[in-house]
């Protein structure tokens, strides 16, 4: 009896829980503004697409006209020769760039690069799309310490489960080099350093003056709007490791709360080691609309008006969208691919190398004969691909 009653408010709890729930009017606000983000993003990545496929376009025929008013067939053999060089150049220097990236990140983890981890503990308390969020926040980091003039020796740690899951499905993290991959907690994989781990939160007593060398900065992998207000403070004083937090307040008076975003805070971070003063790398990474004031000391710097304005505006609340998109981490496209632009520079060298042959094949149509040099363009083709190797052997060799 007892069970059949209790089917039968299960099946009323069903039929509750499936009707659509009413949303307040706060809530259907917040999702028409997300529908209105999403539209917006939608269109802006279209457009990118479309000037990007525009300026090829552009320059393949500005290319082909250049070779058409050639006078002679041998000032567009000498065109098209000129072409190749400029090209092997670039490709040169390209190389040299990256093998030069390669060196830096290795020294950073061979010990010159300021110790930091992203916690990637905390999948539990986050949706979905909080998930996705930090999954991008983490891309970015990535990305910008491979960009860094000097780069910090980086952990994930406790990079397992659905969190690792998510960043082998979104951004094939497997592929990542100079940056340690740790399943473990941090405690785990600094167990012989634990005096030397300090957990950095919004919520610690302790400000942050200086970075020290010795230290491992650990940054909470937590997308949660402060939902989770002090977790990580209490995750860190139950673990008996010490606390700090940013010193934002000695020199920006922001409108509303001082918790940033773990990419932001990971590139404060950056800005502090290459720059040593807290104020540019602030100034640098916040961004202008989560600037409130700048404080009395900081004050050789002045807000102009549309600053004050914008200043007298921002909000850091749920509803305000920059924060929204801050918190998610929403960075734009080429943001995201700034540290993988060995990817970014192969499509280009790709878009190039077909250009060439395109002129070269059209060259060898007039003449009716093997495209001229074409030998040259295949050796270009096996020097970029044995290039990029090269260096990604290299840098994937140092984390093995
Ligand atoms: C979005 S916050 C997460 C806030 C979360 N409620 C918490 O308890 O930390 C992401 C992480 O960035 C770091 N963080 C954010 N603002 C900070 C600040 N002002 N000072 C130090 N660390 C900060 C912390 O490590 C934090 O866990």
């Amino acid at each position: 009896m007892a069970d059949i009653a209790g089917s039968q408010l299960a099946a009323v709890a069903e039929g509750v829980a499936e009707q659509p729930p009413e949303l307040s009017k706060r809530a259907r606000k917040k999702l028409q503004k997300k529908e209105m983000r999403a539209a917006r993003n939608a269109a802006r990545k279209a457009a990118d697409k479309e000037r990007h496929r525009a300026n090829v376009e552009q320059r393949k025929r500005e290319r082909a006209e250049e070779l058409a008013a050639a006078p002679s067939e041998e000032a567009r053999q000498e065109i098209l020769a000129a072409r190749r060089e400029a090209r092997r150049q670039r490709v040169g220097h390209n190389t040299e760039q990256r093998a030069a990236r390669a060196e830096r990140l290795r020294r950073a983890v061979e010990g010159a690069g300021q110790k930091v981890v992203l916690d990637l503990e905390f999948a539990q308390l986050m949706r979905p799309n909080e998930i996705h969020s930090l999954t991008k926040q983490i891309m970015y980091c990535y990305a910008v310490n491979r960009r860094s003039a000097n780069p910090a020796h980086l952990w994930l740690t406790g990079c397992n489960g659905e969190m690792a899951t998510h960043l082998q499905k979104n951004c094939g993290y497997d592929r990542w080099s100079f940056i340690e991959k740790e399943a473990k907690s941090y405690l785990e994989a600094f167990e012989d350093r634990k005096e030397n781990l300090v957990y950095l939160t919004a919520d610690a007593e302790t400000v942050l003056d200086d970075l020290d060398m010795s230290k491992i900065y650990i940054i909470g992998g937590l997308v949660d709007r402060n939902k989770w207000k002090g977790r990580t403070q209490e995750k860190a004083a139950a673990q008996g490791i010490q606390t700090a937090k940013l010193p934002i307040g000695n020199y920006l008076k922001l409108s509303s709360s001082q918790v940033l975003t773990v990419n932001q805070v990971f590139e404060i971070l950056l800005k502090f080691v290459e720059t040593r003063d807290w104020k540019t790398a602030f100034f640098d990474v916040i961004p202008q609309r989560k600037r409130g004031e700048v404080k009395a000391e900081a004050g050789k710097v002045s807000l102009d008006d549309d600053d004050a304005a914008e200043a007298g505006k921002v909000s850091l609340d749920d509803d305000d969208d920059a924060a929204e998109e801050a918190a998610n981490g929403d960075h734009s496209k080429e943001d995201i691919n700034m540290g993988f632009d060995e990817d970014a520079d192969d499509d280009n060298d790709a878009d190039e190398e077909e250009e060439l042959e395109d002129e070269e094949i059209d060259v060898a149509k007039r003449q009716c004969v093997r495209p001229a040099g074409n030998e040259e363009a295949e050796e270009h083709s096996a020097s970029v691909a044995e290039a990029t190797p090269d260096v990604q052997q290299a840098e994937q060799a140092t984390i093995e």
